[in-house]
């Protein structure tokens, strides 16, 4: 019996069409915009097959992921009165799920939307998980015989609204670059971004005001360096855009104390600074709440520790629309595949607070070298299952994460077979953290000789933030009741 992995192969040589089978990683999320940062393209170039349930059948429409479909125009030119998306075992029953829709191979009719025939190469998936596909635009009809319509409107992602912030408390570390960053530069191409050092969160605990002004600005620039384009999305300085502090307090009206104290994220502060347990350290979710609702933002790249904060911001836009009328949408988190980077030391999360447990945007190779010959290993010959947590655990999930080849399979299968050499794979993994970090570093070198250049993307930055930021605390104040 063959696989579909080599039914696809048969399918596209003999139509003598060129391919290329992507490998995928195990814990990629079965989502297209996980799809498309790893991959590394853009929306537009990645297609998205949706399985519909119709008075005639299903059928699966192809669109690309940057636009929309006009269901009315969708309707009329496949010749249906009704529509609706095919159930998970409307979708079992043919064989595949929703994020495994391939683009060809299903018993069912397949259209294609023409701007997706717009592309040069374009990316889908090949029904199996293990493997993404990409071939020629014009070749898709060729393999699926889809019938070409015209029937999206663009671009919506382009309007998808997006904000994350940093605190400013010194330099990047991996967790944040990869738990957050990636997916800011993930989303800069196709979405309206915002993003922002938060200098306020970082007062909420105990800071240095003569290092405060350094920290911020070195935010900014670990975020020019790791890739963030002026030309593409908005720097801010959070305390610039005075409507942070102002919302906050607005929302603070709507929103009970009690759940802010049961809050694990204030518990474990209140934990690490005993004698700094502050009113705004208490108040930190709703600011942040704000933070993302001033903008009316939609999708929220940040870690997995974050969720607890996103459901207070979610729980400020729903009482908020239900008391004062339809105002904001329930922001998501947008995942990344680094959501939850692990401490050097083994246990927890990477963590700025947590000496030994990260490594720095700006750290060297040596010093890379060094901070990984620290992670603590078994004697290796025992075999059996990678570890879920430790050390040894660390080290597998940063082999994923810069993961580029099947080394990372390789090292699994040495582990596994106990005759794993931890000073090999330490070195390796050395040299591939740095082959990512190398030409950040180069690039913040340029940024730390120019100033003014990061002085000009600031202010253009903060003038076109403040102008929505304006628009926003209008229309609030309107609805609460105050006079404008
Ligand atoms: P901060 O500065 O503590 O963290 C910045 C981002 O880095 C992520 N992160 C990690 N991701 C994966 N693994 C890790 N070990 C790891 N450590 C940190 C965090 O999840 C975060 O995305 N509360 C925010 C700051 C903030 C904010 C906002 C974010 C204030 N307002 C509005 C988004 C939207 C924070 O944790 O910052």
């Amino acid at each position: 019996m063959k696989n579909k992995i080599q039914l696809i192969e048969d399918k596209l040589k003999k139509s003598g069409i060129k391919y290329n089978l992507i490998p995928l990683p195990e814990s990629l999320p079965l989502d297209i915009p996980s799809h498309v940062m790893f991959y590394k393209i853009t929306f537009s170039q990645a297609t998205a097959t949706i399985l519909y349930k119709t008075d005639k059948g299903i059928v699966a429409i192809q669109r690309r992921a940057d636009t929309k479909f006009n269901l009315e125009k969708l309707k009329q030119a496949i010749g249906v009165k009704q529509l609706e998306f095919a159930s998970e075992s409307d979708l079992r029953e043919l064989g595949t799920k929703n994020g495994l829709v391939p683009l060809f191979g299903l018993q069912v009719k397949y259209f294609i939307d023409k701007k997706v025939l717009e592309q040069g190469k374009i990316y889908g998936s090949s029904g199996d998980g293990l493997f993404g596909l990409a071939i020629q635009a014009k070749d898709l009809p060729k393999v699926n015989n889809g019938q070409i319509i015209d029937v999206t409107e663009r671009p919506i992602l382009g309007k998808k609204r997006v904000y994350s912030g940093v605190r400013a408390t010194g330099r990047l570390h991996l967790g944040n670059y990869l738990g957050a960053v990636k997916g800011m530069l993930a989303l800069q191409d196709d979405y309206d971004c915002t993003f922002s050092v938060v200098d306020l969160h970082a007062m909420t605990t105990p800071y240095d005001p003569k290092t405060l002004k350094d920290s911020i600005r070195s935010v900014i620039l670990d975020f020019l360096s790791a890739g963030l384009d002026p030309e593409k999305c908005r720097l801010e300085i959070q305390s610039q855009v005075p409507q942070h502090t102002e919302l906050s307090f607005l929302l603070a009206t709507l929103y009970p104390l009690a759940p802010l104290e049961d809050l694990p994220t204030f518990k474990d502060k209140k934990a690490q600074y005993p004698k700094n347990v502050n009113t705004a350290l208490l108040y930190y979710p709703i600011l942040m709440a704000a933070d993302v609702l001033l903008y009316k933002g939609e999708l929220v790249p940040v870690g997995i520790d974050q969720e607890p904060h996103m459901e207070v911001m979610r729980e400020c836009a729903r009482k908020f629309n239900q008391v004062y009328g339809d105002t904001f949408p329930e922001p998501y988190r947008f995942k990344t595949m680094g959501e939850y980077v692990p401490s050097l030391t083994g246990a927890g999360k990477m963590s700025k607070t947590v000496e030994g447990s990260f490594i720095n945007l700006n750290d060297d190779f040596e010093t890379i070298k060094r901070k990984l010959a620290k992670v603590p290993t078994d004697a290796g010959t025992t075999g059996g299952d990678v570890p879920k947590i430790g050390g040894v655990a660390t080290l597998f999930v940063l082999l994923a994460l810069f993961n580029r080849d099947d080394m990372h399979k390789k090292y699994k299968q040495d582990y596994m077979d106990g005759k794993i050499r931890y000073g090999e794979l330490k070195a390796f993994l050395s040299e591939r953290i740095y082959d990512e970090l190398k030409p950040i570093q180069e690039k913040r070198k340029y940024f730390e000789e120019h100033p003014k250049i990061v002085d000009e993307i600031l202010k253009m930055g903060n003038e076109k933030c403040l102008k929505i930021a304006e628009e926003t605390m209008k229309e609030v104040k309107e609805k609460m009741g105050l006079s404008i």
